[in-house]
């Protein structure tokens, strides 16, 4: 056992290295930062409950293009009572206008790249 001391220093550099991120945000006051997002244009309220959106807006979109794509229904009665279309530009977009400071916003800082605009269309794109 007379290499304890040593397998310990090492056990408290390994833990120190791998916090490192954690120490080095506090220091910089980073810890807390959460990318400042653009509001709707319109709407109070999403086309589902706003939290539910923040963590599952992914499955949901899956499940749009699925009952799209192939069940050929494409709209659905919001929660207002009044029909819109599943759809990511026409309707998410019509929305979320500004995908820059919403969507990639979030996007970027999370370090997800969706690749569905390489199909998809961006509204503002087309009319630049
Ligand atoms: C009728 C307008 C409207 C439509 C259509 C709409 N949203 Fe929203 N969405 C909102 C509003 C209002 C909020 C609440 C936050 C705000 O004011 O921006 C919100 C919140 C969100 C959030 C949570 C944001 C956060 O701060 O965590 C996500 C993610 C989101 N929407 C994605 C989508 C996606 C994806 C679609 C299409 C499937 C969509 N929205 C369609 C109006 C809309
Ligand atoms: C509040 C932050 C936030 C906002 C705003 C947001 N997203 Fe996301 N989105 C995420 C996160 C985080 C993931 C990755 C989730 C995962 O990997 O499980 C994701 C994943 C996705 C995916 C799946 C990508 C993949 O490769 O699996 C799609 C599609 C998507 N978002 C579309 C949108 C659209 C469209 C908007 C704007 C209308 C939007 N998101 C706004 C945080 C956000
Ligand atoms: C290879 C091209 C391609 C890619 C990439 C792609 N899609 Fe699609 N998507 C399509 C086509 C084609 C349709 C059918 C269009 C129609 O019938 O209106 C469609 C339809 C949809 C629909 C329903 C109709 C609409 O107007 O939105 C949704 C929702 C959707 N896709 C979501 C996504 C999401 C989310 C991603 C990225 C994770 C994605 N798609 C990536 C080609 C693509």
């Amino acid at each position: 056992m007379h290499n304890g001391g040593k397998i310990i220093l090492g056990l408290v550099i390994f833990l120190i290295l791998i916090t490192f991120p954690v120490w080095y945000n506090i220091a910089n006051d980073k810890a807390g930062y959460v990318p400042e997002l653009e509001k709707a244009a319109r709407g109070d309220d999403c086309v589902r409950d706003s939290n539910y959106m923040t963590s599952n807006h992914m499955d949901l979109l899956n499940e749009w293009r699925d009952q799209v794509v192939r069940e050929n229904d494409r709209y659905e009665i919001g929660p207002d009572g009044v029909q819109f279309e599943r759809s990511l530009s026409n309707t998410c977009l019509s929305c979320h206008e500004n995908k820059d400071k919403f969507c990639d916003k979030c996007h970027d800082y999370m370090g997800v790249q969706p690749y569905c605009w390489d199909c998809h269309i961006v509204p503002k794109e087309i009319q630049q």
